[in-house]
């Protein structure tokens, strides 16, 4: 069987996603809905995506748009139907027999719902329809998030299954799950009750909607939204829908209950319009207050919106689960009462929904972004710890067995659901060192950088790490879902607190030698990133030998946003890679004006294939859709080049100095006039063109990768003396954005 045409039908958020993921894998798609007018329109959306569902936006138009009632010449030669209309049984049902009636024999037909189970759907099916006929279920936005549920029954083609699974893993780049036909599937049922959990505990416990979120967030190993924020996000009308159909689907002796009952607040919210951020607002509102735009944020008892507030815990950046559920105040009882209450429930599931509690932990960190899933919570804590905790604790039968068994620690392999040799595998079976910002991973012939700093931001200790492990092979590769953010500002501005400049560059000098040292070391050095790859993060992987990417990177050099200048090679390597152009043969001020550009703008590319035309990457590089190999094509890669790796040679540069640099002062000045940067935009301009040019140099004269270092870090050090920079910081660190202007 092969997938060489699909059809979507259905042209809202989900059936868009999936028509662009499958445009990103060069798989011809049409997409069809009501009226060709609404496929029109969903291009737009798909164009004008942020963050963007196309991988490369020129190729929209590959993505073909027609009606149900006029295209079906469509489903008839289409290997894959993905059916996505709206959340209706009658709607699915009528298109469904539209569809059969057309379809091609043996051809797979699915659809996305989130909650019709599998038998419903298939109800009026011939057995022979029901063996092509299953759910895949797509989190929302479908490029970017990992998980696809296929949810089976008994009745399906096990073989057929099988091969659109590979076919997803393979093509799509999402990482399969194959389901029971059960309400939520894995990912929902866990995830929806632990909002609802999350919830119902604050207004019993009588937190507010900000201690709730800033609980339920990044001191629990969850993305940062909360369930407030979740639920406005979502909308909670649609939240309130979902809830009544896990309600009609489960029955009453399921705990789901107790936290799914209908909230006064929740009625009186939908009822008058406040549905979340699609309209005027809902837990939060955006108020305007004297001409200012205030956050508000809505009383659980009140029901008064007031300005939302930043709460202060005292909790370490890194607190462990342990010491957040054992604090003796409101915070650790919320905390410990949701934290338990989501590993019960998830645990009571086994083996009903699944018998692998291992693809609960993993539709959790896929689906909904958490960083370990209840399984992982619970050998956190220690089963023991877990169960003597609290003396009303009621054990099910999973808990039982492992605390009766005095299996403390319990967890077997992760990543079950899929054969390949991820580095969530390696880690288990690596020879580890650390510390406190890096792991080394020394595994068969090469080693793992692995940072583990927030956001992997980079400082002292990150470098030290990559240098240490460049005596081997060396894979710097990141299962968070960020390669790095960059270099750790906070850390930077620990030093600026105390004017200690001489701190500030020795940390950049000790950058700028680890890059060379990743550069030149008898080793090759491949850097295999997913998510951001910015600024330090971008140095990093620039000055690797090889790059082997994710589809899904941000990459690119950032620190002019903060009135800074890349000063750990970036400057220096993507000057290097534009001058080997063959405009730059014919003029020699061609690179650095180029490069003037790229970095004065902080230009990004949200793909390799963006990334490509900017020369972020090369054409050595590669470019993955599936996460999970990354680790195994940068491995395959160590294998062919075995022997043969040679480190580059040194670039010998020539600028002109003066000259280009009073032509990247003229775009400056054009620029001020035009009121598009101000005068500190001026000054860190001016600084990175001394760079960019060669500083006080003529044509003739040839300068080493040092001395372009050096001009980078001279520059690096007196921005950052600057108030107006340091301010820029403080600003990007306290609102996560850079100022504009
Ligand atoms: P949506 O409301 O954004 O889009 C539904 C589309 O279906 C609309 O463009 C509508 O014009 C079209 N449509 C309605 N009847 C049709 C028909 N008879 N023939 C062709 N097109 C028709 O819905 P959304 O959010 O994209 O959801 C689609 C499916 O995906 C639902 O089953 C939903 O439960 C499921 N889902 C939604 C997720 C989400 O986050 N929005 C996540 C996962 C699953």
């Amino acid at each position: 069987m092969k997938i060489n045409h699909v059809v979507v039908i259905g042209s809202g958020t989900m059936g868009i996603g999936i028509a662009a993921q499958l445009c990103n894998a060069n798989i011809p798609v049409t997409l069809l809905d009501l009226k060709t007018e609404i496929c029109k329109k969903a291009k737009k959306r798909i164009y004008e995506s942020k963050p963007p569902l196309l991988i490369d936006k020129s190729k929209i138009d590959e993505i073909k748009i027609g009606t149900i009632d006029q295209n079906l010449d469509a489903v008839r030669k289409a290997d894959w139907i993905v059916e996505a209309v709206v959340e209706r049984i009658d709607i699915k049902l009528n298109l469904y027999e539209k569809i059969l009636k057309e379809r091609k024999k043996g051809s797979i037909i699915s659809s996305n719902t989130s909650t019709i189970p599998l038998k419903v759907l298939s109800s009026k099916m011939s057995d022979e329809d029901k063996k092509d006929f299953c759910i895949t279920h797509f989190f929302n936005p479908v490029r970017y998030m990992g998980l696809l549920e296929i949810v089976k029954e008994s009745f399906n083609d096990l073989d057929k299954i099988n091969f659109l699974k590979n076919f997803c893993e393979e093509n799509l780049g999402k990482q399969v799950i194959i389901c029971k036909d059960t309400p939520g599937f894995l990912g929902n049922r866990v995830g929806v009750y632990a909002i609802q959990v999350a919830m119902t505990e604050a207004i019993k416990m009588e937190l507010s909607v900000d201690e709730s979120d800033a609980l339920y967030g990044r001191p629990m190993g969850l993305p940062k939204i909360g369930a407030f924020g979740l639920y406005d996000l979502i909308g909670i009308d649609l939240m309130a829908d979902v809830l009544k159909s896990f309600l009609k689907e489960l029955p009453t002796s399921d705990v789901f209950h107790e936290v799914a009952k209908e909230i006064p607040l929740i009625t009186h919210l939908i009822k008058n319009g406040y549905t979340g951020r699609k309209s005027k607002g809902g837990f939060r509102r955006i108020n305007n207050k004297e001409g200012k735009k205030v956050l508000e944020v809505i009383d659980l008892k009140t029901r008064e919106y007031a300005p939302s507030k930043k709460i202060k815990f005292n909790i370490k950046e890194n607190v462990s689960l342990k010491d957040l559920v054992s604090r003796n105040d409101k915070y650790g009882k919320y905390t410990w009462s949701v934290v338990s209450k989501i590993i019960l429930y998830a645990s009571s599931l086994i083996p009903s929904v699944t018998k692998d509690y291992n693809n609960i932990d993993e539709a959790m960190r896929l689906g909904f972004s958490w960083s370990r899933g209840p399984f992982e919570m619970l050998e956190e804590l220690g089963v023991k710890f877990f169960v003597e905790k609290d003396k009303n604790l009621k054990m099910n039968e999973f808990i039982k067995r492992l605390y009766e068994n005095k299996s403390d620690t319990f967890y077997g392999k992760r990543q079950i659901y899929t054969d390949l040799e991820t580095l969530g595998k390696v880690k288990q079976i690596a020879n580890i060192t650390s510390n406190k910002s890096a792991f080394i991973y020394d595994y068969s012939i090469y080693k793992i950088v692995e940072f583990n700093t927030k956001a992997n931001t980079l400082d002292y200790d990150s470098m030290d790490a990559l240098k240490k492990a460049t005596d081997k092979n060396l894979i710097i590769i990141n299962e968070g879902m960020q390669f790095s953010a960059g270099v750790n500002l906070n850390y930077v501005m620990e030093f600026v607190k105390e004017k200690n400049w001489k701190a500030i560059e020795k940390f950049i000098h000790h950058f700028q030698m680890t890059c060379k040292q990743l550069k030149y070391s008898e080793n090759p050095v491949i850097s295999a990133p997913s998510g951001l790859a910015l600024g330090g993060g971008f140095e990093i992987l620039v000055q690797s030998d090889y790059v082997i990417a994710h589809t899904n990177i941000v990459t690119g050099l950032v620190e002019t946003l903060v009135g800074l200048i890349p000063a750990g090679g970036g400057c220096k390597e993507m000057l290097w890679r534009w001058m080997q152009t063959e405009e730059a043969k014919k003029d020699p001020d061609f690179a650095p004006q180029k490069v003037f550009d790229i970095i004065g703008y902080a230009k990004t590319a949200t793909s390799p294939v963006e990334a490509m035309p900017l020369k972020f990457l090369l054409a050595k590089d590669k470019s993955i859709m599936n996460r999970n190999k990354l680790l195994s094509v940068s491995q395959d890669l160590i294998a062919k080049i075995k022997g043969d790796y040679k480190p580059p040679e040194t670039p010998i540069f020539k600028l002109s100095g003066n000259q280009v640099r009073e032509k990247m002062f003229q775009t400056l000045e054009n620029l001020f006039k035009e009121k598009k940067i101000l005068e500190h935009g001026m000054e860190v301009g001016k600084k990175l063109a001394f760079v960019l040019s060669g500083g006080n140099t003529t044509i003739e004269k040839e300068l080493s990768e040092d001395d372009l270092y050096a001009l980078e870090l001279e520059a690096f050090i007196q921005l950052i003396q600057m108030k107006k920079t340091q301010a820029r910081i403080k600003h990007t660190l306290t609102t996560g954005k850079p100022l504009v202007n």
